[in-house]
């Protein structure tokens, strides 16, 4: 390009007084070629004395409109007010050169943006004679500047603007160069607390230690860009988690100038992701012991039933046989609690698989559970120590007593096998007021937690703990049934069980169970009274499929004092009292293969026949079921057989007290 020292030394000779060189008519050709600079002269008063085709292009006038005017012609009027033009003649004279950047006005009136030098030229004894000039029109570039410039502005305020998304810049070493309002409102730091800062802070102490900053900046140098997730803090302290992305940012030549940093605040979005897969798997894993309690139920029932029929069979043996033979007698003894030990792994199957029938009451939950308690310190070693917090005013609960203090056995008994060395047991009941997000209405319920200091359960164990003979103990110790039954009889209450453990720390198993309104008794002390038997008992119509059993049955019954008639099926016992059996009472199982069950004999029987009260048993049935046809009495099996007859004596006597029909 046309440098600036060339102008200077030649300008001496471009006076056109003198008449030209060779080299200096060489030079006037150059000039007058260039035609992106105006080129021209100015006498020490600032006249045009010369002026090229460049001049001309950019200024629009002509040499001979100009020539002898001064240069003030091409500033604007603002600026020769302020006496500009000569300010900077002046400043050439005095300094050999003056520079200058501004509006200048065109022929034609317009304004362009130029970058004007003016030098000084002296003779040989230093007078200045003169000035040479030259402009360039930068306009496009001024515009092209002013546009990156206005381009840059709306950038940084879009990148203010940006609220959700901490954006900010690192230098190489990683402090921070600027700081978004997101930055601020994710982190909390206001830009001039952190500018020039190592964004270190923003990290965990654990990360720190580990060097977590350093290393994402080397991974970002090295692959232009890391991206991940983790937990950052805040300027209280507090954590968030945080997806991050960090751009390595270099100039044109490849030179490392720095990092841009993207960071998102996802907490809420990783709590939704995190409830919804701790939402799946509940829903998966109460589906799977759904599907446990499927399996087992029906195999349970009938080991129920083989039970029964040993029971009962023993139950008549003994009444039999003559009871002076000690040994006999003895052996009978270990063959019955053999059989009710074994009744009781299948009452725990049962409850598991909700099959077993409950018999809810309304209890008085503190005074049971200070009992059940009370028994279960006998059971625990020395070394545990219990702690008990039991709240006045516990709202009533409507359970089966006889479960609620299993559950509690179970989960006790868990608690002392989880802490072989001692420790806590801690029990604690209170009331709960939970809202419905559904219907809006407050909940109210009894919770009662269990709390050992003992060995804890890792988490893949915890997941399988309510299964059916799921156990980690050794052979003969444990069956896996403890937490199934608490299971079972927590959803068969309409209630929950949650278990909550952290390995070498401790477990807390909580219950929660809906609190009731409370029933008014049925019973009255007359129906008690008519529960002893009477002796002349009556005739029984007995309706069991199972041969042995009902064969077992009736022995018994007869053994007591009834008549007894058998049927196999709710057809054959409807037949029977159309045809004018004489029937006193009817005892029937519930689950009978095809046609009708315990139940629907049931109502049919207290339409047709009122007068024939109805005793029904079951090793399988729902609390639904029962719910739905209250008054009829339910007898689980295996049963005692004192229970049936003094049941039956009772139904008897009732049903003769009423005035006949
Ligand atoms: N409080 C507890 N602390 C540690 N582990 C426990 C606790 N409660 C239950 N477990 C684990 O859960 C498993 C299942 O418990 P569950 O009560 O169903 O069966 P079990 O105790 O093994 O046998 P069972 O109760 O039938 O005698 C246990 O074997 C044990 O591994
Ligand atoms: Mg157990």
């Amino acid at each position: 390009m046309f440098g600036l020292g060339v102008t200077a030394q030649a300008s001496p000779n471009m006076t056109p007084a003198k008449s030209p060189s060779l080299d200096e008519r060489r030079f006037r050709v150059l000039i007058d070629a260039v035609t992106d600079y105006a080129i021209y002269m100015l006498d020490p008063e600032g006249r045009i004395i010369s002026w090229n085709p460049g001049a001309e292009r950019i200024n629009g006038y002509k040499l001979e409109e100009v020539v002898g005017q001064s240069y003030a012609l091409f500033f604007p009027e603002e600026d020769r007010a302020q006496g500009k033009p000569a300010r900077a003649l002046e400043m050439a004279r005095r300094n050999g050169r003056s520079e200058d950047e501004g509006w200048r006005v065109r022929k034609d009136g317009s304004l362009f943006w130029t970058l004007a030098v003016i030098d000084a030229i002296r003779d040989e004894d230093g007078r200045v004679i003169g000035f040479a000039k030259i402009t360039r029109d930068t306009t496009e570039r001024r515009k092209a500047q002013e546009a990156l410039l206005e381009s840059e502005r709306r950038f940084r305020l879009f990148v203010d603007g940006v609220r959700d998304y901490a954006i900010y810049m690192l230098d190489p070493e990683g402090r921070v160069i600027n700081w978004n309002s997101g930055a601020q409102r994710a982190h909390q730091y206001t830009a001039e607390e952190i500018i020039g800062e190592h964004y270190r802070v923003v990290f965990t102490a654990e990360d720190q230690e580990q060097g977590e900053p350093e290393k994402a900046l080397a991974i970002a140098q090295a692959s232009g860009k890391h991206e991940a997730e983790g937990w950052r803090l805040r300027k209280d302290g507090t954590r968030f988690w945080a997806s991050f992305v960090i751009d390595k940012i270099c100039n044109q030549r490849g030179d490392l100038l720095g990092f841009a940093k993207i960071t998102r605040d996802i907490s809420e979005r990783r709590d939704a992701q995190k409830s919804l897969d701790e939402a799946r798997e509940q829903l998966f894993q109460s589906q799977k012991l759904e599907a446990i309690g499927q399996l087992t139920g029906g195999v349970a029932h009938d080991f129920n039933n083989l039970l029964a029929a040993i029971l009962s069979g023993i139950s008549l043996v003994e009444r039999l046989v003559a009871t002076k033979d000690d040994k006999l007698k003895h052996l009978l003894e270990t063959m019955r609690q053999a059989t009710q030990r074994g009744h009781g792994l299948t009452r725990q199957l049962l409850t598991f698989s909700r099959r077993q029938p409950l018999r809810p009451e309304v209890i008085d939950l503190g005074k049971r559970l200070r009992e059940t308690l009370e028994l279960l310190d006998r059971l625990l070693s020395g070394n545990i120590k219990m702690s008990i917090h039991i709240a006045d005013n516990l709202f009533p609960i409507e359970v089966d007593p006889a479960e609620f203090e299993l559950a509690v056995l179970n989960v006790c008994l868990n608690a002392r096998d989880a802490m072989p060395r001692g420790g806590t047991l801690t029990v604690q009941a209170k009331n709960e007021a939970r809202r419905n997000d559904d219907s809006g209405l407050s909940e109210r319920f009894v919770a009662i937690g269990f709390t050992d200091t003992g060995i804890g359960i890792p988490d893949a164990i915890r997941k399988r703990v309510f299964e059916p003979f799921f156990t980690t103990k050794e052979v003969g110790k444990g069956s896996g049934l403890g937490l199934s039954q608490a299971y079972g009889f927590a959803q068969g209450s309409g209630g929950t069980v949650d278990i909550m453990s952290e390995v070498g720390k401790g477990t807390t198993v909580t219950f929660r169970f809906p609190a009731a309104t409370p029933k008014p008794q049925e019973l009255s002390p007359e129906d008690i009274d008519a529960m002893a038997p009477a002796h002349d008992s009556g005739t029984v119509l007995l309706i069991e499929d199972d041969l042995s059993l009902a064969e077992l049955t009736s022995a018994l019954l007869e053994h007591a004092g009834y008549t007894v008639k058998v049927a196999h099926s709710a057809a054959a016992a409807l037949n029977m009292l159309k045809r004018g059996s004489r029937i006193d009472a009817v005892f029937s199982d519930i689950v009978m293969p095809g046609g009708m069950n315990g139940f629907q004999l049931a109502r049919t029987l207290r339409k047709e026949f009122p007068d024939v009260p109805v005793l029904l048993t079951t090793g399988f049935s729902g609390a639904a079921d029962v719910a739905q046809i209250r008054g009829i009495e339910i007898i689980p099996k295996p049963y005692d057989p004192d229970r049936v007859t003094s049941q039956l004596a009772k139904l008897i006597a009732e049903s003769k007290r009423r005035p006949a029909h």
